[in-house]
């Protein structure tokens, strides 16, 4: 009996001094450093760049091999694993974010993911199930539910039961980081309809007002915090090169989809830009996602990544990329031929999953770029993206 509580003593002891330690180099930290944030909850809106359930719980499943790599089954995400936010989520120590539209087993406690694959900002003028039909969750549809979560989840709380502990307390609105991945699928509906270039490039501004519009509602309810990923190089993704001629630039990417993308970027930044002076308590990083993916077609080998512009999971073809929407896990008549849509065998080597999106290997090392403050606007980690600048 006498030794585990000696054990225990020691224990407690050792737990003390290191307790002492590590305030202590806390306190040794240069006065420059810049405190950590608080993050108790996450409230990300976009498309299927950061959709962790919302359109398999309420249109479309992902089919097997989806979630193949990481969950091992479809698990509402539109990729072999895990997303960016999938990391961003558990780097603050809280679980992956339920979806808000998903009605099974949702745990809104440390917030809450309102995104959906194929949303756009705009209205879309084609809606799911329709083919080539869009999302009926744009940007401002899931600033709506964000809001009827913000004000239910209170009377829930208040209620009592077995609810109450799976939604958010009333302070983490105003100290969540409230994060975006959208604008993607605005490109890709013009693109798909057919409009030139120029035509796609010259709806940008109007995309991109709509955007800040709704940050803007975000914060007069409260929202601080903004954590806003520009859009990806789309003129590198197999449903581009294999529906599109284009002239390639020196990654094999189409130049001029991606020339519409840096231009929605372009804009994008100079919309933080004025957002920051609009929304004078705001905390306001754009990450620069786009250079981060860019990359990974660059310079694949670097990075342990085999043949960039082909996806993973697909029918064949150059890019492994047939007709306008997905079709892995899916079989499909090619040539006259009926072919299923099935996994590679080294989907840890691929950038690409499915001819539109990230592989859990991409997605993990955009992550662990973006994470560091490197491509961010101010250049803060993202553990510290509550704060307004580095002073
Ligand atoms: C909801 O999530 C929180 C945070 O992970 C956890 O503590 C809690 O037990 C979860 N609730 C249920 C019912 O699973
Ligand atoms: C949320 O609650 C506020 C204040 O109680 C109310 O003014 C607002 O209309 C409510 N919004 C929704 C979407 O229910
Ligand atoms: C765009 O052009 C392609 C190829 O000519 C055609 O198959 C497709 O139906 C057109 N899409 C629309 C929306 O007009
Ligand atoms: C898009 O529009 C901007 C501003 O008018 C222009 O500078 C840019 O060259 C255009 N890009 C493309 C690919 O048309």
């Amino acid at each position: 009996m006498e030794s585990p509580r000696i054990n225990i003593k020691v224990i407690i002891s050792l737990f003390c001094s290191y307790m002492l330690l590590s305030h202590y180099t806390t306190a040794l930290r240069p006065a420059l450093a810049i405190k950590e944030c608080e993050f108790p909850a996450i409230f990300n809106f976009g498309d299927s760049n950061s959709d962790t359930g919302g359109l398999a719980a309420s249109i479309y499943p992902s089919p097997p091999p989806y979630g193949e790599t990481y969950f091992h089954i479809p698990a509402g995400r539109i990729s072999d694993g895990r997303l960016i936010i999938d990391f961003l989520a558990k780097s603050l120590g809280h679980p992956f974010l339920s979806a808000y539209l998903d009605s099974l087993g949702a745990n809104f406690s440390h917030g809450a993911n309102f995104a959906t694959g194929s949303s756009t900002i705009r209205l879309p003028n084609r809606i799911l199930p329709a083919p080539g039909g869009y999302s009926p969750f744009t940007l401002t549809i899931q600033y709506s539910q964000f809001l009827q979560l913000k004000n239910r989840s209170q009377l829930i709380r208040h209620r009592g039961g077995i609810f109450a502990s799976l939604m958010p307390k009333e302070e983490y609105f105003s100290k969540a980081l409230y994060t975006f991945d959208i604008g993607q699928n605005d490109l890709g509906e013009g693109f798909f309809a057919n409009l030139t270039i120029h035509q796609v490039n010259g709806s940008v501004p109007d995309i991109i007002s709509s955007f800040s519009a709704n940050i803007k509602k975000i914060y007069d309810v409260g929202g601080r915090s903004f954590w806003i990923h520009n859009t990806g190089p789309i003129g590198c993704l197999p449903y581009i090169l294999a529906n599109f001629p284009s002239q390639k630039d020196e990654a094999g990417c189409a130049k001029s989809h991606n020339e519409v993308a840096q231009h929605f970027n372009h804009k994008l930044k100079e919309a933080t830009v004025q957002l920051r002076k609009d929304l004078p308590l705001a905390a306001i990083t754009y990450v620069d996602v786009y250079s981060v993916k860019y990359s990974l077609y660059k310079e694949p080998k670097k990075y342990g990544f085999e043949l960039p512009l082909v996806g993973c999971c697909g029918s064949g073809g150059k890019y492994n990329f047939n007709g306008r929407t997905l079709d892995c896990g899916r079989t499909v008549t090619v040539n006259g031929r009926q072919i299923f849509a099935g996994s590679c065998k080294r989907p840890y080597v691929k950038v690409n999953w499915d001819g539109i999106h990230y592989t859990d290997a991409a997605a993990k090392i955009v992550f662990d770029k973006i994470s560091t403050g490197a491509f961010s606007d101010p250049p803060l980690p993202f553990k510290q993206a509550c704060h307004r600048s580095l002073d």
